[in-house]
């Protein structure tokens, strides 16, 4: 329980119109699990050889694993702003003009927070009847104004700032740990330690009440001074900074399986990673691997950005899969929108983009209209064929033929062939020709039909056909008169207008 000490978050979610073509697309839970100064050569599943992380390489394979994750800044609180609110530093007021090209964080003496004109993800999450707790560091400023509960946060079990000491010196206050509204225990930090159930209790209690949840499980203990607990001092062989990493993978365990018992893992999205890169400038019994990559935290080289990033959420997510796409925790809070069904801010840019199709591997669908019918849909490699025809016989006997030397009888037909009660099926993976339909007796079909039809449904539902520009045909509408003939001397005189229906064979 004691490794529970880390912080747990949920994600936000912003909606756009992508979120209704997921089909039959739950609402789940949200957990972002955000590391202090861990990087990406921390993990097993990235080459880390000391063996610290069986929980997050088992949270791999059981989802997806994101290479080419990246943060949105190398220092703690700009980055955490990014997350929270979708919009890179610069946008979000979460950097400084003192001097060119610095880092700014918010230490204790800080004036500033994050702007009451940002709009971060827990707020919106709250229209869709999210709860959301943010357990751990804030960091986004700890004046009243700015705290968790001030910031769309309903609960929150954590400090504002890093947890520095000096502690107990008269000239400098300790950091607060606050519960919900009110601190705690001004004391050090690492108190936090005996409450590490708070992640789990607030996913108990949510899912007694039946109610979608947000967990933002921002823990710190990987960062300096590195911090553990009693069990897990000295098991590792990579000094405090070993330790802390593998209590923090104990407590990631220890959510997961509590998602398993409460029986909700299939209905909540977990997503891992962390702020910044390692600190390697802390030195090796406080500080973690970044890896192959260069530098770490406060540069811009890889080192200090490149993150390590797993999804989970089984049923949804393939298990085992690795996906190279670039990706930032600023995408984080549009996916967790759009995973919510909400619609995001549009009275601003955001810099996070949407990853579900990413995530569930749901590629785009592709409609396919001739004229006013929509004849066939593809979903990932899967095609639906509602109606087929290639050309009338009319004009397939003057020699028209659309498909020379490559009928595929029942497919490329001269009458139109309306499939809506039965589609046709091609896997255009292995059947790029469209030759051969899947048969309609096989679980493939069923499953690709469901799938597809709910698409189409959702596409249907919201279809307003505009007003047919290419109906009708006149003689008196041509050229007759373009602008300039006068002075050209060649303009004709249009005929009386006699509009009718116009003719389209194919
Ligand atoms: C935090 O405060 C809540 C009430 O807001 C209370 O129920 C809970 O027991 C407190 N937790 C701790 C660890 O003090
Ligand atoms: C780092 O940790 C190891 C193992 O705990 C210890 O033996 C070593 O003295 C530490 N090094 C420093 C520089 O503190
Ligand atoms: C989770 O799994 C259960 C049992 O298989 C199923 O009934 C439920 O629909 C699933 N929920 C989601 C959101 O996938
Ligand atoms: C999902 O990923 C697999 C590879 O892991 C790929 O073969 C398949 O086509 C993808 N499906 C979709 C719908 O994109
Ligand atoms: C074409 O469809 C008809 C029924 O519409 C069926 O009897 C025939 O077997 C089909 N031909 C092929 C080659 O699938």
């Amino acid at each position: 329980m004691v490794a529970l000490t880390l912080i747990t978050f949920f994600g936000a979610i912003i909606c756009c119109s992508w979120t209704k073509s997921i089909p039959n697309a739950p609402t789940p839970n949200i957990i972002i699990m955000l590391m202090d100064d861990m990087g990406w050569g921390d993990l097993g599943v990235f080459g880390q050889p000391s063996k610290e992380t069986p929980n997050l390489d088992a949270m791999a394979a059981e989802g997806m694993l994101l290479p080419n994750f990246y943060t949105a800044n190398p220092l703690c609180s700009p980055s955490r702003a990014a997350l929270l609110t979708g919009r890179l530093p610069i946008r979000n007021g979460f950097y400084t003009t003192n001097a060119h090209a610095r880092n700014a964080y918010t230490p204790q003496e800080i004036v500033g927070g994050i702007s009451k004109d940002e709009i971060l993800l827990p707020q919106l999450l709250k229209t869709k009847g999210y709860v959301s707790k943010i357990v751990g560091k804030w960091h986004l400023g700890h004046r009243p104004q700015y705290l968790p509960l001030k910031n769309g946060f309903d609960e929150w079990f954590g400090s504002p700032n890093c947890h520095f000491g000096p502690y107990n010196d008269q000239s400098k206050p300790n950091i607060p740990v606050y519960n919900n509204s009110e601190i705690k225990a001004e004391n050090l930090y690492t108190n936090l330690l005996p409450h590490d159930s708070e992640g789990l209790d607030f996913i108990l209690r949510q899912t007694k009440a039946q109610q979608p949840f947000f967990l933002y499980w921002a823990v710190d203990a990987t960062h300096a001074p590195v911090y553990a607990s009693k069990r897990f001092l000295g098991k590792s062989q990579r000094g405090r900074y070993g330790d802390a990493v593998m209590e923090l993978d104990y407590s990631i365990g220890q959510i997961l399986k509590w998602l398993r018992t409460l029986g909700i893992d299939n209905n909540t999205f977990v997503f891992f990673t962390s702020d910044n890169g390692a600190a390697v400038m802390s030195g090796p019994n406080e500080s973690g691997s970044n890896g192959p990559f260069l530098c770490g935290k406060e540069t811009t080289f890889e080192g200090g950005m490149r993150e390590p990033a797993i999804a989970w959420w089984p049923g949804h997510i393939k298990e085992g899969s690795v996906n190279f796409q670039l990706a930032n925790v600023m995408d984080l809070f549009t996916t967790s929108l759009v995973l919510a069904g909400i619609n995001p801010p549009d009275d601003r840019i955001l810099d996070g983009l949407d990853l579900t199709p990413v995530l569930l591997n749901s590629s785009q669908p592709i409609f396919y209209y001739r004229g006013n019918e929509l004849m066939a849909v593809r979903l990932g490699q899967y095609k639906a064929h509602y109606w087929t025809w290639s050309n009338s016989w009319e004009e397939f006997k003057k020699g028209i033929n659309f498909c020379p030397g490559e009928e595929v009888p029942n497919v490329t037909t001269h009458e139109q062939k309306e499939h809506t009660l039965q589609p046709l099926i091609f896997h255009l993976g292995r059947d790029p020709g469209e030759k051969f339909p899947l048969s309609v007796l096989s679980k493939e079909y069923q499953d690709a039909l469901s799938r597809i039809s709910a698409v189409v449904q959702q596409h249907k539902d919201t279809l307003v056909p505009g007003i047919p520009q290419l109906n009708m045909c006149d003689i008196a509408v041509m050229n007759w008169a373009p602008a300039g003939c006068e002075k050209l001397g060649k303009c004709l005189k249009p005929p009386e207008s006699n509009p009718w229906k116009c003719d389209w064979p194919h």
